[in-house]
């Protein structure tokens, strides 16, 4: 099991890069800019088509960026998680604003989590507000996005869960939320999972931030922000950058 105190940095590169050439080498170049950071843990999320070319790799860890929730059938153009797991998937997003303005409800992303943690695997469960109201609204938002995807998961499976927060308005904009805005959502955040799974469960949550996080800022939330790791996006698409990034957390690393 993984230990919170170790920060979990994951490229999400959504529909990126064009070709097979291009993502191995973006693979390799992380993977070698990672083969001596030892105290943070690493993911990228390619495109579905390419995560075969990766096997079964142990650093960076494959992570998926969407699953169905049933293992087999008559679903077009969806993956299981049967299938990632037989490639050498070990986590998967769930629930990401672009899945969730593609129509996708609580109630589907309560099913994809537990698809997933009963197949032994991570789930990377996205939450985040649209926009932030003056009356502090979304916090409610927050929290009852956190109770509808967790419905009916076991205590014992929450090890197997990391939540990233990852504000609508921060995503792919270059505007991150502050490392004090982080900070206050990560605290709400573990409040939420204690009065579910009680302390010491919501304690060792990770609970990453994600929304327009690069080499500049990524100091700053963690150490001010205090998050448990990224959830980077556009930045995870320039090798070097990303592998800053992970510089920058190893450097933080407690
Ligand atoms: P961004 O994307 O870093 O490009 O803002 C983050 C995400 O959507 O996971």
């Amino acid at each position: 099991m993984h230990s919170v105190s170790r920060p979990l940095i994951i490229g999400n590169w959504k529909m990126n890069p064009g070709t097979k050439q291009s993502a191995r080498r973006l693979f390799k170049d992380v993977q070698k800019g990672v083969a001596r950071i030892r105290d943070v843990d690493v993911a990228v999320a390619p495109p579905d088509v390419f995560l075969s070319l990766f096997d079964k790799t142990k650093r960076p860890v494959l992570c998926a960026q969407n699953v169905h929730w049933e293992k087999l059938g008559p679903r077009m153009g969806e993956v299981s998680v049967v299938m990632f797991k037989d490639i050498g998937v070990k986590e998967i997003i769930v629930g990401h604003s672009d899945r969730r303005a593609a129509g996708e409800t609580n109630e589907e992303v309560n099913k994809k989590i537990h698809t997933v943690l009963k197949e032994g695997l991570t789930a990377i469960l996205c939450v985040g507000e649209q926009k932030r109201d003056t009356g502090a609204r979304y916090f409610n938002f927050i929290e009852k996005q956190i109770h509808e995807a967790c419905a009916g998961v076991a205590k014992t499976k929450m090890s197997q869960l990391v939540i990233a927060y990852e504000p609508i308005w921060a995503i792919g904009t270059g505007k991150n939320a502050t490392p004090n805005d982080a900070h206050e959502m990560k605290i709400f955040i573990q409040k939420v999972l204690t009065h579910l799974y009680g302390r010491n469960v919501a304690m060792r949550v990770r609970i990453l931030y994600g929304g327009s996080v690069n080499a500049k800022n990524a100091e700053a939330l963690l150490t001010e922000g205090m998050v448990n790791g990224f959830l980077v996006g556009g930045a995870s698409l320039r090798s070097e950058e990303f592998i800053e990034i992970i510089k920058i957390a190893h450097t933080h690393a407690r």
